[in-house]
């Protein structure tokens, strides 16, 4: 699982609704055996990440100590406890794509979004992340934005992909993509 876009129907939720929502299913999942995984996949998808204030009642509500459920979050790579963008930008770094500008690609984007990776543009509107390869190693260097391939990119032309997301806000049309599945950005 890669970083997962929080679930639609939460985005408008506050916190405080949230936590009352986690409170339900823990009640459904108290007496399950090996609920933690379940239960923290769903807390996930409710807030977009894992803050702290869910996993301290997970922890109790699974009479499970802090620790241990904070060891699970720190394991797998899919969990994590920091809020995610909007958007997930990620840059392919296998082979193909490291030895074709991937890493030059990869520099540029973390000039632009100013974060590093693992980390989420402080309006929540981008977060950065890399991948070993994305299956289009002919067409590297490549990068994936949500679900959108962007195929032969080149740094020079990172900055316009981005405002192709950006230009999506507050348009009825923000459903759809903004970019074609595969997108090439040689011509
Ligand atoms: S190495 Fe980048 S897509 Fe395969």
């Amino acid at each position: 699982m890669t970083l997962e876009a929080k679930c639609l129907e939460c985005q408008e939720a506050t916190e405080e609704e949230l936590l009352a929502r986690l409170d339900e299913v823990l009640a459904q999942y108290v007496e399950v055996p090996g609920a933690l995984i379940p239960v923290l996949q769903i807390a996930q998808a409710m807030f977009g990440y894992l803050p702290e204030t869910a996993l301290r009642k997970i922890s109790v509500a699974l009479s499970k100590p802090y620790s241990e459920v904070a060891g699970v979050v720190g394991f797998y790579s899919f969990f994590t406890t920091v809020p995610r963008g909007k958007h997930l930008v990620r840059v392919c770094l296998g082979t193909a794509c490291y030895v074709r500008g991937g890493k030059q690609v990869l520099s540029a984007l973390r000039d632009l979004l100013r974060i590093e990776v693992g980390e989420t543009t402080p309006d929540r509107q981008f977060s950065l992340d890399v991948g070993r390869c994305f299956g289009a190693c002919g067409l590297a260097p490549v990068i994936m934005v949500d679900d959108d391939v962007h195929q032969r990119v080149k740094p020079t032309r990172l900055g316009r992909i981005l405002d192709k997301y950006r230009q999506t806000e507050g348009d009825a049309s923000a459903n759809d993509s903004p970019a074609d599945s595969i997108t090439g950005e040689d011509s």
